[in-house]
C-alpha cells in the first residue's frame, strides 16, 4: 500500500484515482456521517447543493428520512438537523436515509467519488478504516481531508497520519515503505506528536475555535475520541454510503478423517 495524503478536495488530482479514496472530515461530516449509521441509518446521501438535497429528499416518504444540512458550522433552517454528531442516537437513525450537506465535509466526499472504493474516516471510526484497508491491500490510497474553505486542518491531517500510523505497526511495515507523497510523512509526524493529546489538538484547530465558539465543546470531545466506534461507511452508488459489512468467510469443512 502506498498512502497519498491531500490537504483539500482543491489540493487532490482530478485526473486519475487510487484504488481506494477516503474521505475526512473529523469536525464533522465524516464523525457525523460514520455515528449515524452506527445508530442504524440506512444510508447516508451527501449533497454540497442545498436545493438538490431538499429535492431528493422529498422523493422519499417523511417518517423514512431525515436532514442535515450545515453552514459555516451552523444548522441550515429548514433541516430536521445540523451537523452534530451527537444529535445522530438510534432512536432518530433507526431505519432511516440521512441527507447530509456541509460547508466541506461532503465536498471532500464528492471530489472523491469517481474512485473504485470511496470511505469515509474520522478519529472515531480509525480502527474500521484501518481493517478495511489490511484486509483488502488496496495498492493505491489516497486520504483527502475535508479542510476549511480550500485551507489546511488539523484535524483532519491528524487523522490520516493516525490511519498510516495504525496500519505500519498492525503490518509491521516500516514507514517509509507506505509513503505515497511528503503530507503523508508530515501527517504521520503530526500524529506521532499529538497522539495522546487529541483533544488539545482539536482546541488549537481553527474549526475547533469556531465550533467552541458555537458552544460544540461536547462535539470536540466526542470527535477526538479515537477508535470509539466500529463502522465504516463506504459508498455503494455515488454519493450514498452505508454501513460496510464484511463477507463472510466460508467456513472449512471437517475433513472426513477427523469426522466421526
Ligand atoms: C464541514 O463540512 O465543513 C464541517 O463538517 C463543518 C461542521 O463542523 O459542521
Amino acid at each position: 500500500m502506498k498512502f497519498s495524503v491531500f490537504h483539500t478536495p482543491e489540493l487532490t488530482p482530478v485526473q486519475n484515482s487510487a484504488d481506494c479514496a477516503i474521505a475526512i472530515d473529523v469536525l464533522r461530516a465524516t464523525s457525523t456521517i460514520a455515528t449515524a449509521l452506527n445508530s442504524g441509518a440506512d444510508a447516508v446521501h451527501v449533497f454540497s447543493d442545498m436545493d438538490k438535497l431538499v429535492h431528493e429528499s422529498e422523493l422519499l416518504p417523511p417518517e423514512k428520512r431525515l436532514r442535515a444540512g450545515e453552514r459555516g458550522g451552523s444548522k441550515v433552517a429548514g433541516c430536521e438537523l445540523g451537523n452534530s454528531p451527537l444529535d445522530c442516537t438510534p432512536e432518530l437513525m433507526s431505519g432511516k436515509r440521512l441527507f447530509i450537506s456541509t460547508t466541506n465535509g461532503t465536498r471532500a466526499l464528492q471530489k472523491i467519488q469517481a474512485s473504485p472504493t470511496v470511505l469515509a474516516a474520522a478519529l472515531i471510526n480509525r480502527h474500521a478504516v484501518v481493517e478495511y484497508l489490511i484486509e483488502h491491500q488496496p495498492e493505491t490510497v489516497w486520504i483527502v481531508g475535508a479542510g476549511w474553505e480550500g485551507s489546511f486542518a488539523l484535524e483532519d491531517t491528524v487523522c490520516a497520519g493516525a490511519i498510516v500510523q495504525s496500519v505500519a505497526d498492525r503490518t509491521g511495515t516500516p514507514l517509509e515503505d507506505l509513503v505515497g507523497n511528503d503530507e503523508m510523512v508530515g501527517a504521520v509526524s503530526l500524529y506521532q506528536q499529538w497522539q495522546d493529546n487529541l483533544l488539545s489538538l482539536l482546541y488549537h484547530a481553527s474549526h475547533g475555535k469556531r465550533l467552541l465558539r458555537l458552544n460544540c465543546l461536547e462535539d470536540l470531545k466526542y470527535c477526538s475520541t479515537l477508535d470509539s466506534l466500529n463502522v465504516l461507511p463506504i459508498q455503494t452508488e455515488i454519493g450514498t454510503l452505508v454501513k460496510y459489512v464484511p463477507a463472510a468467510r466460508p467456513v472449512p469443512e471437517l475433513s472426513k478423517a477427523g469426522s466421526r
